[in-house]
């Protein structure tokens, strides 16, 4: 059976899957979606739910399946598995997620896929490890959606503080998905103009370090504080996930802060982290090694040696 490049399949149908597959369908984004779930009825419920509007939108084919249709899929994005509660945080879901992701690995392999994996389940970095680990998949095939989403919580951060369009703002989180991410000041940009340069002309901020302190702060915090409202994160993440479905769907070789596995990092064993990286239809086709200001190669290697450790723990 040839490969469906323009067919992908979402594994979980919970509030990020679910979403994940609507927002592709508003798009237009790939030709055919097939969702899966270990709670059938649920999938079958988000996939009813999302037909409905499909004479009033785009045509997408969308079926509740199972894992017989990852055979034929270029793509599968997986999203299943125990989301943090109130208080939590990912790397506590470690434990409850490892043995799902396992099984799901098997299950996909088990059906002959030959396709690209993307990992969205947290912790995404240790469970993007886990992916390649059990797949057996060159490291340019296994992805993790890493601090793509934190990138965007950036962006916008800076965009509202700023009054300024986030589309106008670029930069990127770096390293773990989780508590040791950090923001790259050294890349970030607004309207091309470098961040250090931009803010004394602005004159906004009364103390440059102070605002610092407060955006990671409120970037690393920011899923906390939904959880704790709303019980869950699902639009941005989803977005987020469309930005890498169509990257790698359509070659777009768009250049992301995706989770891509090291098995060597500065003297570490076994890490996965985000570092911008080259997405298209080979999966990730360079990882932009470019050196860091010292402080932020600190921030780097430590959250790289977090997830190391948690790496180890999981018995790799
Ligand atoms: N990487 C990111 O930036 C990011 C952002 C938000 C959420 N997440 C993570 O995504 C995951 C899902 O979050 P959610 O809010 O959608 O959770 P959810 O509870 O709404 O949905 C999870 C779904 O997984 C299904 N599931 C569980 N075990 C399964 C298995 N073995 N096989 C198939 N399906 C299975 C459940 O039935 C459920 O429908 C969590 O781990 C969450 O932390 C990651």
């Amino acid at each position: 059976m040839e490969v469906n490049t323009s067919k992908i399949a979402i594994i979980g149908a919970g509030s990020v899957g679910a979403t994940l597959a609507f927002d592709l369908c508003v798009k237009g984004s790939v030709n055919e979606i097939a969702l899966i779930d270990s709670n059938r009825e649920k999938a079958e419920a988000e996939i009813l739910d999302i037909k409905q509007g499909s004479p009033l939108g785009r045509s997408v084919k969308v079926e509740a399946a199972d894992y017989g249709s990852c055979r034929d899929s270029g793509l599968v994005v997986i999203t299943a598995g125990a989301r943090q509660k109130p208080g939590e945080t990912r790397v506590d879901l470690m434990d409850r997620n490892i043995g799902i992701m396992k099984s799901i690995v098997k299950a996909i392999l088990d059906s002959g896929f030959r396709g690209i994996f993307l990992v969205i389940t947290n912790p995404v970095d240790v469970l993007t490890w886990v992916a390649f680990a059990e797949s057996g998949f060159p490291a340019h095939r296994v992805i993790g959606s890493g601090t793509i989403l934190d990138s965007a919580r950036l962006r916008e951060y800076v965009a509202r503080h700023c009054k300024v369009n986030p589309q106008n703002i670029h930069g990127y989180v770096l390293g773990e998905h989780g508590d040791t991410s950090f923001p790259a000041w050294s890349l970030v940009t607004i309207g091309g103009i470098h961040f250090n340069e931009f803010c004394p002309v602005c004159g906004a901020c009364a103390d440059l370090e102070t605002f610092k302190q407060n955006t990671m702060k409120e970037v690393r915090e920011a899923a906390y504080k939904i959880i704790e409202a709303k019980g869950s994160t699902c639009y941005a993440i989803a977005q987020a996930g469309s930005v890498l479905v169509e990257s790698i769907v359509r070659d777009e070789r768009r250049i992301l802060p995706v989770s891509t596995v090291r098995k060597e990092f500065k003297g570490l064993r076994n890490t996965a982290f985000s570092f911008p990286a080259i997405v298209g239809k080979e999966g990730i086709s360079r990882v932009m090694e470019f050196p860091l200001p010292p402080e932020e190669e600190t921030c780097l290697y430590d959250s790289a040696k977090f997830v190391a450790e948690n790496v180890a723990r999981a018995g790799y």
